[in-house]
């Protein structure tokens, strides 16, 4: 009988996140250092063909209904559009396709929009904190703001909706870009999401004392626009919405991450590019599925040890209590 990734505290996991590079096109200030970092060897990365096993483990056994593809830059995975289509061709415990989607920077989205639709991706987010090109270089290390502005018109075009935006708000480098990106995407038709800071990328591009809180947000964008709270229509979102000039059909998205933290909502269940269960985004411990994988561990065998992974999932993250340990592993190592 299909089981179900259940953890301690009740809470069930129906939402994968897979990353299937460590590797990324950028280098984002909060992410990554600008040298990059040591990438995973190549027979230490999962293969399209073991991704798509576990992928259907989650599915078919284990109550997975939404999976996300995140890197890294999950662009860079050659294979990306037929393990997106393997996914596309699963059944859910409720008969249906999963609903699939992808995190990325944007960086040759526009080539492949059309083609990942066609393979049965619905919707993308894309990265993109800033339409001041200074701004956008200084934050990403590289000058490419016209290639993420032409990959959110191609996935438009390709139906991949909706189209996310996720903005990372930093201190006096682009504050004060964000009431000019919300018009952008509000003309657009792109939901804006900003993201509050969080501690896992490079241990000095954080601090408590700069972050750039929801509070600090709304006030930004207040100048501007009257802001009203939407309803919230998902529990598990880590997004809460605000109805911008009170028009239903305009709202921006705020994750609250660190001043507002949703953990006791969260359905989620992370894999990572060389095949580790994360059952929590600050999680210590991982729980490797690729050495039983290619050790010959069938599927049953591999159900079970993931479901075991979702008992160390923590209750909360506590990222803003006293004792708050960073994971090892940065942002790009695990997808967000
Ligand atoms: P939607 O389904 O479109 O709402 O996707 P999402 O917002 O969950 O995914 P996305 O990859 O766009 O991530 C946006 C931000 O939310 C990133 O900064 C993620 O790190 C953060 N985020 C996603 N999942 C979690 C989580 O489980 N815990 C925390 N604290 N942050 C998360
Ligand atoms: N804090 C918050 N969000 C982050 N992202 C990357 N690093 C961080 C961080 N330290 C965002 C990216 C991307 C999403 C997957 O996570 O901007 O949109
Ligand atoms: Fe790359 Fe995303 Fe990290 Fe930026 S935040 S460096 S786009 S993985």
């Amino acid at each position: 009988a299909p089981g179900a990734l259940v953890d301690r505290f009740g809470r069930v996991a129906t939402d994968l996140r897979v990353s299937l590079t460590d590797r990324c096109t950028l280098r984002c200030s909060y992410c990554m250092p600008p040298e990059g970092l040591d990438w995973l060897p190549t027979e230490q990365t999962l293969t399209d063909d073991e991704v798509v096993r576990l992928c259907r483990i989650g599915v078919e056994r284990l109550g997975i209904r939404t999976i996300r593809f995140t890197g890294g830059e999950p662009l860079l995975r050659r294979g990306l559009e037929t393990i997106v289509a393997a996914a596309a061709g699963m059944r859910t415990d409720r008969g249906r396709a999963p609903g699939l989607a992808l995190t990325t920077n944007g960086l040759g989205l526009a080539h492949r929009a059309r083609g990942l639709a066609d393979a049965g991706l619905d919707r993308v987010n894309v990265s993109l904190d800033t339409l001041d090109p200074e701004h956008y270089a200084r934050i990403t290390h590289r000058d490419r703001l016209p290639d993420v502005l032409a990959g959110l018109a191609a996935a438009r075009s390709a139906g991949l909706a909706p189209v996310k935006v996720n903005a990372v708000l930093l201190r006096g480098v682009n504050d004060a870009d964000a009431a000019q990106l919300l018009d952008f995407c509000l003309a657009e038709g792109i939901q804006l999401r900003f993201i509050e800071q969080m501690p896992i990328g490079p241990i000095d591009a954080w601090r408590r004392s700069r972050l750039v809180t929801r509070e600090d947000i709304l006030a930004l964008l207040g100048a501007a626009h009257r802001l009203s709270p939407a309803p919230t229509t998902d529990p598990h979102a880590p997004a809460r919405l605000w109805q911008v000039d009170d028009d239903p059909s305009r709202t921006v998205g705020i994750i609250a991450s660190v001043s507002d933290p949703f953990c006791g909502a969260c359905n989620r269940t992370r894999l990572t590019a060389d095949g580790q269960i994360r059952s929590c985004l600050f999680a210590i411990s991982e729980t490797d599925l690729r050495g039983p994988l290619r050790g010959g561990v069938d599927d049953a065998g591999i159900a079970r040890i993931w479901a075991d992974a979702m008992l160390a999932k923590p209750a909360a993250h506590g990222l803003d209590g006293m004792d708050f340990a960073a994971p090892s592993r940065t942002m790009s190592r695990i997808g967000g």
